[in-house]
């Protein structure tokens, strides 16, 4: 455990206390067991099983095909790997935006299932009486505006939202009305620095910024892009604080290295049998 992480479950009372208290909030993804425990050694506050995983775990093009049940299965790994952050499930596109009924039986299922604290929809259509109706049945949600990438395509693909006047305030009514809806945070992507300066002020609910600028309440960076996991490209708002990719090529590498040219395994790498038995053995396989 480190010096960062008591191990008492986060709530969201401590994130509005960190808020009030202009104290950044830390979130980030995970979508296993043990990037969930290295996220927590960490010290991070919120832990997101992000629909990124599509991308970034599945191998999708992008986050629309992934599945309830696929998702379900990520983030029951993590579940297991954590302690103090608040773990938020993110509902696949698909599994929510039908019906009020539809969006109440798929969050149950991350709530009972997977033990998340919250679970996330994205902006855009029905998406807002979804969220009331999700609160209202007492499951507290994350809403997420700006660049939402299960509806890239009706938002002119993968490029920064609100970079005029007018998209910039279609963003904040975007988060106005989730937050009237009653969500319990907010995640803002892609969206001029501006933009959330002046969303901010107005939000009584914390705002989580990913390539929005500075003024957000907190940060979340996907686990690959941060360290450097993920091999497709990256958005220019990413900083990479690792290579885990170059480091783990490399150990492979040696691996593959050490087999080929037969060092390993060296003797320390075996188990030997106990004495007189490889003897015996031999005069049992010449009885034969
Ligand atoms: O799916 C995800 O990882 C996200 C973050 C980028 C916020 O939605």
């Amino acid at each position: 455990m480190s010096a960062h992480a008591p191990m008492t479950r986060l709530t969201l009372r401590d994130l509005s206390a960190k808020k009030d208290a202009g104290e950044p909030i830390v979130m980030v993804t995970a979508y296993d067991y043990p990037s969930a425990q290295i996220v927590e050694e960490a010290g991070v506050d919120i832990v997101l099983v992000g629909d990124s995983a599509a991308m970034t775990v599945l191998g999708y093009d992008s986050t629309v095909p992934v599945t309830t049940d696929e998702m379900l299965m990520l983030t029951k790994a993590v579940r297991r790997g954590l302690t103090r952050p608040l773990l938020v499930g993110d509902l696949p596109f698909g599994s929510y935006e039908a019906s009020d009924e539809r969006a109440l039986a798929t969050a149950q299922r991350f709530i009972k299932e997977a033990g998340v604290d919250l679970v996330k929809i994205e902006r855009g259509g029905t998406t807002v009486d979804r969220a009331r109706a999700l609160v209202n049945a007492g499951i507290p949600v994350v809403g997420h505006v700006g660049l939402t990438p299960q509806t890239a395509t009706s938002l002119g693909g993968y490029r920064a939202q609100g970079r005029t006047a007018e998209a910039a305030l279609t963003v904040i009514d975007d988060a106005l009305a989730l937050q009237d809806a009653g969500v319990s945070l907010l995640v803002i992507e892609a969206v001029p620095s501006e933009v959330t300066a002046a969303l901010a002020p107005l939000l009584r609910i914390p705002l989580i910024g990913i390539g929005a600028g500075a003024d957000a309440d907190g940060q979340v960076l996907v686990f690959h892009d941060l360290l450097g996991i993920y091999a497709g490209g990256v958005a220019k708002f990413v900083k990479r604080y690792a290579d885990v990719r170059g480091v783990s090529i490399a150990g492979v590498a040696a691996y593959a290295g050490e087999v080929r040219g037969g060092e390993y395994p060296a003797p320390e790498h075996g188990y030997g049998m106990a004495d007189g038995e490889a003897a015996r053995l031999q005069e049992l396989l010449a009885a034969r």
